[in-house]
């Protein structure tokens, strides 16, 4: 069985689902097999960070409830050997609860890693995507609120042993206005860090061309998704320089 980690923040935008495609992208392309569970019912999207548009016919809950097989439903990249994605359905079924996502969960245990897209808020949605976890990735912007969010979001987490920070969307010259540090938003959230992220124009850029990060080289947001995914395999990776 391999590790489930859910990526969530409590605040929407953040960045949840852009990291969850750059560090899946990573981690298949060290060689691991990864299967990416897109729970954001109704909002789905991690197909587009993925280069996967539309793709999936089944999605999680169809296998949750026994209507479809996990090989079936889970797609494959066409360019990325060993990454597969189970996106969301378009409503919550009622007769889905955390049992039957965490026997989905442990069904799939030809995978290294299962990254699940969060959600935002801390709703059913929420507690169904961290049902089943080993550990979590908060991912928080730099402004107040979004530290707050991920603060409440890590109280909902206390029972996890492994709970990290991305800070996403990090530029320094507004760091320097706003003289803050990344120290001061790992403690305002609460949460040793596992990335930081800057502002890289290609996160949109890639996901409006359909093309995951990773095809563009490894530099700025991709090449923090790459640090991430290493740290993920416990290699000791310095925290990237932003200018
Ligand atoms: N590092 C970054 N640099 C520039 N743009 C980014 C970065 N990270 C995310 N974005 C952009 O921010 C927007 C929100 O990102 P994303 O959809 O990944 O957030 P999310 O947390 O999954 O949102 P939601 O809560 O709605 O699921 C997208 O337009 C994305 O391209
Ligand atoms: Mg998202």
């Amino acid at each position: 069985m391999g590790t489930v980690i859910a990526i969530t923040s409590g605040k929407g935008g953040t960045g949840k689902t852009s990291i969850t495609g750059g560090v899946a992208c990573s981690l298949a392309l060290m060689g691991r097999r990864v299967l990416c569970v897109d729970m954001d019912i109704g909002l789905r999207n991690l197909d587009i960070s993925l280069g996967l548009n539309d793709r999936a016919l089944m999605d999680f809950s169809d296998v949750a409830l026994g209507r479809c097989p996990l090989a079936r439903a889970a797609v494959e990249h066409p360019d990325l050997k060993g990454l597969s994605l189970l996106t969301a359905p378009m409503t919550l079924p009622a007769s889905l609860t955390a049992e039957k996502v965490t026997s989905l969960l442990n069904s799939a245990a030809e995978y290294d890693y299962i990254l699940i897209d969060s959600p935002a808020g801390l709703g059913a949605g929420f507690r169904l995507a961290t049902c089943a976890v080993d550990r979590a990735i908060v991912i928080s912007t730099n402004d107040a609120s979004s530290l707050r969010d991920a603060q409440r979001t890590v109280a909902e987490l206390e029972h996890l042993k492994q709970i990290h920070l991305v800070m996403n969307r990090i530029q320094t010259k507004l760091l320097r206005k706003l003289r803050a540090t990344i120290d001061d938003a790992m403690n305002a959230a609460g949460l040793p860090l596992i990335g930081v992220v800057p502002e890289d124009p290609q996160v949109i850029l890639c996901a409006n061309l359909g093309l995951p990060l990773t095809t563009r080289g490894k530099r700025g947001a991709a090449l923090a998704c790459w640090n991430i995914a290493q740290r993920l395999e416990g290699n000791r990776v310095p925290i990237m320089r932003i200018r």
